[in-house]
């Protein structure tokens, strides 16, 4: 490993501290098949072990039978009323470092809060007296149908919550029409989560641009290959968030090590995986990786109104209004908030070609909240709105089948939230439904299942011994 050390993603902790140790268990979740082959040249393979290495001895975590307890009792599906319901099984049955590496976002977790109860200061202006016995929720993004406005967006390593990984939540979207965005850090390889895809269901891929072109050239290829529909470009993480809830709880894997002044910051599993993303990444750049691909291009992580114009302006054929789920500068503003100043200024410059779409993720989790968001753009915009962490927690808890009941919620949600608004189709739906006077200025009731699920950051611990 000598020469490899300073190189690993991960950086040299991990490494070390399970040298002469089985890492199978480590390894797997984080690298999706061939990593090996792919990254270590044939000569780096010195031979096969003779017999069974040991595993290293874990700190003994006094919460584990707790946690396999729950495993062992999880509720029916049938109990499961909404998405908070998955967070909070997904908090008490995952190892602490899966939990902490999906709930974790950036320093204070400001933004991650807010991108949630943003949503809670706009209230609904609903028509009455409208005959609602047939509504619709389907809708078409990016040319392909869905049943609803919502889609499963790109979130690395879901094998850390469930061996199934993207292929269970590729089949559990694909089965309910749902549209599935897939990380370039997917725990599966791309070829395995294609072939988990439904017969008629769509995906698409989510880019992080590689330092080495050639390799992103490739990627692409892949995915144009493997039968994705667009490509997003993920462009709110030049570098990675400074995600300490991650980084403490892998630090506390052994509390009494240290690995010297710059141990702190390469741990966590959110470091391990982001080391090649391209900092330089610049808008020259985007035009020349359009020019690699003939499928749609978007930018995922647009944080302000005049970027929006500017991937306008280049030709791609939408945008993410995103903060990275709150996980990567912290106080960036929530996307709805964006969305809501973002309409009204493009109508009026007049900006957008036809057929540009704008896409927002980050704190959705209700129907109502999806149908905020379709409604801010106004009929002039299409708007699809994504939801991230809901989808790993549902795949954790239950697989396949936990996917579908969350989609089967939240489309439940928006059907019955539909006709409370009085609209029964997407069409139908405008800003004239929504009030956001008190978005920017007014305060929030607070929301009790979201913030009973909210894991607060813990402050520095003392060394004991063990
Ligand atoms: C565990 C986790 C992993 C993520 N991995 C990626 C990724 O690989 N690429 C990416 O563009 N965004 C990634 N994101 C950001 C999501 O695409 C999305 O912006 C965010 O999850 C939306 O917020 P929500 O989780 O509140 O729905 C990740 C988010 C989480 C929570």
């Amino acid at each position: 490993m000598t020469e490899f050390l300073p190189n690993h993603p991960a950086g040299q902790k991990v490494i070390l501290l399970n040298g002469g140790y089985d890492a199978t268990d480590i390894f797997t979740p984080i690298h999706p098949k061939g990593t090996i082959e792919k990254y270590l040249p044939a000569e780096k393979h010195l031979g096969h072990l003779d017999g069974e290495a040991p595993i290293r001895p874990k700190k003994v975590d006094p919460f584990e039978d707790e946690r396999l307890d729950n495993l062992d009792h999880l509720p029916p599906l049938s109990a499961i009323q909404n998405i908070h319901d998955f967070e909070y099984l997904a908090k008490n049955i995952l190892p602490i470092g899966a939990w902490s590496y999906y709930s974790c976002g950036a320093d204070d977790e400001i933004s991650m809060r807010e991108n949630h109860y943003a949503y809670q200061r706009i209230f609904f202006r609903p028509r009455v007296c409208v005959d609602v016995s047939e509504v619709d929720p389907s809708t078409e993004l990016l040319g392909s149908k869905t049943s609803v406005p919502f889609y499963v967006t790109a979130t690395a390593m879901a094998k850390l919550g469930n061996p199934g990984g993207e292929c269970s939540i590729a089949r559990g979207a694909g089965k309910e029409g749902v549209i599935q965005m897939i990380s370039t850090l997917s725990s599966n390889s791309l070829e395995e989560i294609a072939a988990a895809r439904i017969p008629g269901a769509t995906q698409w891929f989510q880019l992080y641009v590689n330092e080495d072109r050639e390799m992103t050239h490739e990627l692409i290829q892949k995915a144009e290959e493997l039968g994705m529909k667009a490509i997003f470009i993920t462009v709110d993480a030049p570098t990675l968030g400074n995600r300490e809830k991650d980084r403490r709880s892998k630090f506390s894997d052994d509390p009494n090590l240290d690995l010297g002044k710059d141990a702190q910051r390469g741990s966590g599993a959110s470091r391990a995986l982001s080391s090649f993303i391209d900092c330089h990444l610049n808008w020259d750049d985007i035009i020349e990786i359009k020019g690699m691909t003939k499928l749609p291009v978007l930018i995922k992580g647009i944080q302000r109104v005049e970027d929006i114009f500017k991937a306008a302006e280049i030709g791609c054929s939408g945008v993410v209004l995103s903060n990275h789920g709150g996980r990567q500068l912290d106080t960036s503003p929530p996307p709805v908030e964006v969305l809501a100043e973002a309409v009204p200024l493009l109508q009026k410059m007049d900006k957008l070609k036809p057929g540009f779409e704008i896409f927002i993720d980050g704190g959705v989790r209700r129907g109502t909240d999806i149908l905020k968001a379709v409604a801010l753009g106004d009929n002039k915009v299409k708007v699809g709105v994504g939801l991230g962490r809901p989808f790993l927690y549902s795949n954790s808890a239950y697989g396949e089948e936990g996917v579908r009941k969350a989609i089967q919620l939240l489309k439940d949600e928006v059907e019955l939230d539909m006709r409370l608004l009085g609209v029964r189709n997407l069409n139908e739906l405008n800003r004239n439904f929504v009030d956001t006077r008190r978005l920017w200025s007014g305060k929030e009731a607070e929301d009790y299942l979201y913030h009973r699920n909210y894991e607060p950051i813990e402050t520095v611990q003392f060394r004991r011994d063990e």
